[in-house]
């Protein structure tokens, strides 16, 4: 299974490289915004620490304006995924960038046909949002189990990136039903090293040691 990191925080992203834990990192217009840079310089200063997958997105809405933003975004890294929206134009913009050797990351996807469009429209990654499901009261796991489970019977090569994940909870579900990546929020990714446990039974041992010394 392959972690993602779901930021454009660049010393977090440095931090998660160094551990040997971040195999690629995905971005959007929100995650930019947070962050107060403006997009291209922070994809550049991310491509120079990250080697692996790297998604940006754009704001055509035409597969033409997608098409055009693609093209660009490949020439600022060699990493770069070019993210698109799950819609009708997004998905032609899939078929010609991926004809193209430009990898995509079909993204706001909620359901199941949605992520069987994706697939066979060709696209590298989808990214079902698990977490704004189980917002209105929906079980987002579900449809990423539902997803995996289809790509597994018809052998796509897509990947399932899991994204808007909240918790600990999601990319273990994530990892049970086999989905190929989870796009972790930094503070989900700090959470996963922790257990209250892990914590005390170092106090203890430390100061055993200490007493044992005397
Ligand atoms: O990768 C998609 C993700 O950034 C969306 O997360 O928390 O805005 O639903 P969220």
């Amino acid at each position: 299974m392959k972690f993602f990191l779901d930021s454009a925080n660049v010393e977090k992203i440095k931090n998660a490289v160094g551990l040997g834990l971040c195999d690629g990192v995905t971005t959007n217009p929100t995650i930019i915004m947070k962050e107060g840079k403006e997009q291209k310089s922070v994809i550049l200063e991310i491509a120079k620490i990250m080697k692996g997958p790297l998604s940006v997105e754009g704001i055509g809405e035409t597969a033409e304006q997608m098409v055009k933003d693609g093209e660009e975004f490949a020439k600022w890294a060699p990493n770069a995924v070019v993210k698109i929206p799950m819609t009708a134009e997004g998905l032609k913009a899939v078929r010609i960038l991926e004809k193209k050797g430009i990898k995509t990351n079909v993204t706001l996807v909620f359901s199941a046909s949605q992520a069987l469009l994706a697939a066979k429209a060709g696209a590298s990654f989808v990214s079902p949002f698990v977490g704004r499901l189980d917002d209105i009261g929906q079980d987002g796991m579900k449809v990423v189990e539902d997803i995996a489970q289809i790509y597994r019977n018809y052998g796509f090569k897509t990947e399932i990136i899991v994204a808007s994940v909240r918790s600990t909870a999601h990319v273990e579900r994530a990892a049970k039903c086999g989905a190929h990546i989870a796009t972790i929020p930094p503070k989900v990714f700090e959470e996963m090293f922790r257990h209250q446990l892990t914590d005390r039974g170092i106090a203890r041992f430390l100061e055993d040691y200490k007493k044992a010394k005397k």
